[in-house]
């Protein structure tokens, strides 16, 4: 079998960590990828080498309209932008304009077993759902995200809680296909943060919050206005016995908005819990927090139009390619393709 370590594979102290993560282009971003993930992205950007994908591909995964997935690509870059992502500082592409994903995707998919895949708690929520239609590829959309993480020698990548098993699996299939094939690609890490990184749906405290579940009040959106914020939040589904404490298991509702709280001011559940007697002003201050952190990112979507949009995403793509090609051409040898 197997090529030796190729050298660019060395862990070196002085370059910076790769961080990548990717986001679908379906329906509006909503608080819980601000908190879970997106901020992080923003927040890493500075001290790493960060590469971040609009994963137009992996939303094909649910049937769309022709059309739908174009709009949502530049509607979600564009968004990306506007909560902090600098260009200069971050390569940010669509997924299908780098081949590589959809090339090394199918090569996951023969390191990934139908066990593994058929485990995946994502996957039995969609499918569960679907009332008409189960593609294929919802069941093995998760060879295709190891395939994004690892074509770019990823360390480090930052998603919320519910994006845990997907990145086991892409260190599992990382592993298993080193030591078949010989020391190919680096085996990443998942970054999810102490606070915000499972928001749940204000209605059903039960659920978290998605882009892929009809339950508009129970959802705050970044493009939300101060007033659907604050009826939102108002709304938002608590208990009877009137106490503000943080307990995941039996006051789910006030807990949720407690961790929103405290992911939004940078403060501590428990603690913020002891600074309230009553539900009205708990929610009060939690709208208030939600409409100080949406309130600059809309300022700033004003100012960029589909033009300086579509250029970023040509430049990052480019970009892209010229790490994910020599990545690809590794995989292959080491499988033993005729290259
Ligand atoms: P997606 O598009 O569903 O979500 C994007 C990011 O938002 C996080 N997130 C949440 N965090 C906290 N609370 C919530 N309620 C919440 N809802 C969503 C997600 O954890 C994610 O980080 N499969 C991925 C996209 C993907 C990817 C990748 C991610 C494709 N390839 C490679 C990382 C690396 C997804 O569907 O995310």
């Amino acid at each position: 079998m197997a090529a030796a370590p190729p050298s660019t594979l060395a862990t070196d102290p002085t370059t910076p960590p790769r961080v990548f993560s990717g986001i679908q282009p379906s329906g509006a971003l909503h608080l819980g990828n601000y908190l879970g993930a997106l901020r992080n992205w923003v927040a890493l950007q500075d001290d790493a080498d960060a590469v971040y994908c609009v994963v137009d591909l992996h939303a094909l995964t649910l049937p769309k309209e022709p059309g739908e997935v174009a709009r949502g690509t530049l509607d979600i870059a564009r968004i990306l932008l506007a909560i902090g992502l600098d260009p200069a500082n971050v390569i940010l592409f669509a997924q299908s304009h780098v081949h590589q994903h959809a090339e090394l995707g199918w090569l996951m998919q023969t390191v990934a077993s139908y066990g593994e895949l058929s485990r995946m708690t994502q996957f039995k929520d969609k499918s569960n759902r679907s009332q008409n239609f189960i593609s294929a590829s919802l069941f093995t959309y998760p060879a295709l995200q190891a395939a994004d993480i690892l074509l770019y020698d990823t360390d480090v990548v930052p998603v919320g809680d519910d994006q845990r098993q997907h990145i086991e699996l892409a260190r599992d299939v990382a592993l298993r296909f080193n030591s078949r094939y010989g020391e190919t690609f680096v085996v990443p890490e998942h970054r999810i943060p102490a606070a915000g990184a499972r928001v749940m749906d204000l209605q059903h405290p039960e659920n978290k919050m998605s882009k892929s579940v009809d339950s508009p009040q129970g959802t705050v959106n970044l493009l939300d206005t101060p007033k659907e914020i604050e009826k939102k939040v108002k709304r938002a589904v608590t208990d009877n016995d009137g106490e503000v404490r943080f307990d995941v298991d039996t006051k789910p509702g006030v807990s949720n908005l407690l961790s929103i709280l405290a992911a939004a001011t940078d403060g501590d559940p428990e603690q913020l819990a002891t600074q309230y007697s009553q539900y009205g002003p708990l929610k009060a201050d939690v709208a208030a927090a939600l409409i100080a952190l949406v309130e600059p990112i809309q300022a700033r979507l004003t100012e960029l139009d589909d033009a300086t949009v579509r250029q970023v995403l040509d430049d990052g793509a480019e970009r892209a390619r010229s790490i994910a090609g020599p990545v690809m051409e590794r995989a292959k040898v080491a499988i033993g393709l005729l290259v």
